[in-house]
């Protein structure tokens, strides 16, 4: 067998929930209007889960497609990651549960909880593993049920209208040419930003976890809370910062890039990132106006709409990036 230099994705798919969630629905529990949504974000709909579902349900569909594409079985994996903000439970890891739903065991399962940044950390996680031969084959899935944690009533609306539920999968291996797959992963983090953007509890700093005050306050730290203007800010800093680190590590500059996949947290942050790079349209693949925000599973989502589009083609030159609460924030420039 040929040297592996890279890691490579040799698979991809998604699933997300049926129920289609306009923002005219969303007029039915708060203050809003569509074109208040339109506008501060170009969402026009999200998928909201309908029963009783959690993320590991929606990774499957998501995670069997990306096995089929690829060729594999679920008892070919090394390591299965799955990035989510939203478990299933506190614990164990939706990765277990994931591996459970799969019909595997044995091989090491984990959650990388880095919200929409997350997908960028499974990615260099897994790509580490590949390259020191720690693994031969990675799942990493992207999975998110917002829409049972967050405030719809006009109090909670800033952060409401924004999320979507919503799984994506890629199946990551071995690739010997050092000039295709995966050239370079970059992550970062600011810890002094937490308090930015989060959701403050359950949490183990008070006893217990849940309090009544929590449940019944409106406005409780129950749900998501963001600092909106403050996080735009970083976010159209952070993301070209990182897309030109991965572009000079690799010798490359903006110019170069085929299709940019920005993590879709807002249109109007992915259109001022292009802007910056001087990226035309043609060159940066969005869909949040169909999903809004599903934080770790929003970049595989849209990537593998961008190849079922024929966005992507053998050869091209494919930049992912992603910023989110942490302040986390990432890139990935990969050779398809
Ligand atoms: N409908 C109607 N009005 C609203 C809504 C709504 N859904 N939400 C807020 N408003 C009101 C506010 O109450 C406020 O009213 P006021 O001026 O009377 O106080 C006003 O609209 C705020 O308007 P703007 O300042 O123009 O809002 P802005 O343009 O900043 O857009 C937004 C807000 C969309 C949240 C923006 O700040 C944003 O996109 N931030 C970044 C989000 C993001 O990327 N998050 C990171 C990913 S999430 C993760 O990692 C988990």
């Amino acid at each position: 067998m040929d040297e592996t230099v890279n890691s490579r994705i040799l698979g991809i798919g998604h699933h997300v929930p049926e129920r289609v969630v306009t923002n005219d629905d969303l007029t039915r529990y708060m203050d809003t209007s569509d074109e208040w949504i339109q506008q501060r974000t170009g969402i026009r709909e999200r998928h909201y889960i309908s029963a009783d579902a959690g993320p590991a349900d929606l990774a499957v569909p998501a995670a069997e497609e990306a096995l089929r594409a690829a060729g594999l079985r679920a008892s070919d994996m090394d390591l299965i990651l799955l990035g989510t903000l939203s478990p299933d439970y506190d614990f164990p890891c939706s990765a277990s549960v994931l591996q459970r739903r799969l019909g595997v065991r044995g091989m090491p399962a984990m959650d990388v909880r880095n919200q929409c940044s997350g997908f960028l950390y499974m990615l260099a996680t897994a790509d580490a593993f590949i390259r020191t031969g720690g693994a031969r084959y990675v799942l990493c899935v992207g999975a998110e049920v917002h829409s049972t944690g967050i405030d719809l009533s006009t109090q909670g609306r800033e952060v409401a209208v924004i999320f979507g539920d919503g799984a994506g999968a890629v199946v990551l291996g071995p690739e010997s040419d050092p000039k295709r797959g995966i050239l370079s992963t970059h992550i970062h983090s600011e810890g002094r930003f937490a308090e930015k953007l989060m959701v403050e509890a359950p949490t183990s700093r008070v006893m217990p976890r849940v309090t009544e005050e929590m449940l019944n306050t409106p406005g409780s730290r129950l749900w998501p809370r963001m600092h909106g203007s403050y996080v735009f800010k970083h976010a159209v800093t952070r993301f070209p910062e990182v897309i030109q680190e991965a572009l000079e590590t690799n010798g490359y500059t903006a110019a170069d890039i085929d299709l940019l996949i920005p993590h879709q947290a807002n249109l109007r942050i992915s259109q001022m990132v292009a802007m910056g790079l001087e990226l035309p349209e043609e060159k940066v693949f969005n869909n949040i106006q169909r999903y809004g925000n599903t934080t770790a599973a929003s970049i595989p989502i849209a990537l593998h709409e961008a190849i079922q589009a024929g966005r992507v083609r053998p050869g091209a030159l494919v930049c992912l990036a992603a910023f989110g609460a942490g302040f986390t924030w990432g890139a990935a420039l990969m050779r398809w």
